[in-house]
């Protein structure tokens, strides 16, 4: 199937997505403090290992400078006829102490971007947290602190009163489980903490943040869509064994239902992760995790493949790597494998009423080269992308619909733990110099947009 075949309806939204922390620079300027990722990527050792170097620095120090670059930025984002953008807040820009007072030049940024935007007819999605909590918050205890909850609701107000005129959607977290699983228990991720209770409570905390700031959106103005958006990969067991079975089932409810469901008003998946049990001990009687959103956003990325595992802690599963499953791989060495988006659509479908569903994150690594005469020609990406969304057009075919797309990401840009290495954008960045290129899969976007 051709991609002038992908018909899609006409009303489908299709955007392009940046985060704050892995694109804008700027770390250091007009104002802005430090954030955990900042910080983190400084560490010259993080627990488990380097943020690997590929020739220069690997701090979201420079990244792509959307800051300074975001006028050419959305003018190749408008070339590209995508007609929605997604991207996060800088807390710290905006807050450079997480609470008190404002850095004016923070709001003039944001203020920019979304004007500008609105002229060139872009839908703005704001996403309010996209990891990078302030320093000085994470001297506090950053998530694992219960006072996350006023903090977040301070941050939120400021951002709804200067933006809230211009800005319909709002994104409350961007996938709770990294933050939380790979932050405050493996330790590979800013802030580098490691331990079920960090995990515990840091998810307690996420799960009330997501609820209750959708409700204090919608307190502001009932017209707001809200949502939040959530990491969702397809999980199928290693074997037919009944061992395996139940890893994958345990694996699932941590990578799927653990922020999902309570979310959905279906509570904690306790019965196939009973440690969760524990989080009852910092549950307040006012306590809801439950949110009647507008949207849910899903982020898949591959799929991974569960066997049981005595050793791994709590949850007794362990993932057996694409590299030794002989399948293909991106430059993240995810498992390249587009039916799995059905397969999480169809899954997702099954829950009652399900709000509607945007894809907020769509896209693949690949180790992009610059030609001669200055072409990047990605035809992996562009066959991933073909075929992805041939597997999103046979779920609507099952009545399993999504409203949109969100591609990760406009510009190559600070790939977390992993550095500047694996190469996500539709548009290649030198860091070097910034200059940018538009990829073939940007100009195969431009075609199958065209209206
Ligand atoms: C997501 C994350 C993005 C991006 C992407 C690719 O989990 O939200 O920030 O890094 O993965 O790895």
């Amino acid at each position: 199937m051709h991609f002038k075949e992908l018909s899609f309806p006409t009303n489908y939204i299709w955007g392009a997505a940046i985060s704050a922390a892995q694109a804008e620079g700027a770390v250091h300027i007009d104002g802005k403090l430090n954030s955990i990722w900042d910080d983190f990527s400084k560490r010259k050792w993080n627990l488990n290992r380097k943020i690997a170097h590929h020739g220069i620095s690997h701090k979201p120090l420079n990244s792509a400078e959307f800051y300074h670059n975001f006028k050419a930025d959305i003018q190749i984002l408008k070339q590209l006829n995508f007609k929605a953008f997604r991207f996060s807040t800088a807390w710290s820009r905006i807050l450079p102490n997480g609470i008190g007072p404002i850095n004016q030049k923070g709001i003039d940024f944001y203020n920019q971007l979304i004007d500008e935007l609105l002229e060139n007819n872009i839908v703005p999605w704001l996403t309010i947290y996209h990891w990078d909590l302030p320093v000085a918050l994470q001297k506090k205890g950053g998530w694992v602190n219960r006072d996350i909850l006023n903090w977040f609701e301070e941050f939120t107000q400021v951002l709804l009163h200067h933006f809230g005129d211009r800005v319909l959607n709002w994104m409350v977290l961007n996938e709770p489980l990294a933050f939380t699983a790979a932050g405050h228990f493996l330790g590979v991720h800013a802030p580098g903490k490691i331990g079920i209770t960090n995990f515990l409570k840091a998810t307690h905390h996420a799960l009330l943040v997501q609820a209750n700031t959708g409700r204090q959106i919608k307190n502001i103005n009932a017209n707001f869509k809200v949502g939040t958006t959530f990491s969702a990969t397809y999980i199928t067991p290693y074997s037919q064994k009944p061992k395996d079975i139940e890893a994958t089932k345990r694996a699932d409810a941590l990578y799927n239902r653990l922020f999902l469901e309570p979310y959905l008003g279906m509570g904690l998946p306790i019965s196939e992760l009973p440690f969760l049990n524990k989080i009852e001990k910092y549950t307040k009687s006012e306590d809801n995790y439950a949110f009647d959103a507008d949207f849910i956003g899903i982020q898949n990325y591959t799929r991974e493949v569960a066997k049981h595992n005595t050793w791994m802690p709590y949850i007794k599963a362990g993932i057996v790597p694409a590299e030794k499953r002989n399948v293909p791989i991106t430059a993240m060495k995810w498992e390249i494998l587009p039916e799995s988006i059905y397969h999480i659509l169809k899954k997702i479908n099954q829950y009652p009423n399900l709000p509607p569903i945007y894809l907020t994150e769509v896209g693949a690594a690949f180790k992009d080269t610059v030609s001669e005469n200055g072409d990047v020609n990605d035809q992996e990406r562009i066959q991933f992308f073909e075929k992805y969304f041939q597997q999103v057009l046979r779920a609507h075919q099952e009545n399993y619909t999504t409203e949109g797309v969100f591609v990760w990401s406009l510009l190559d840009n600070f790939e977390w733990a992993e550095g500047y290495h694996p190469r996500f954008g539709l548009v290649h960045v030198d860091f070097k110099t910034q200059q940018r290129i538009i990829k073939q899969s940007g100009k195969w976007f431009k075609d199958f947009l065209k209206s």
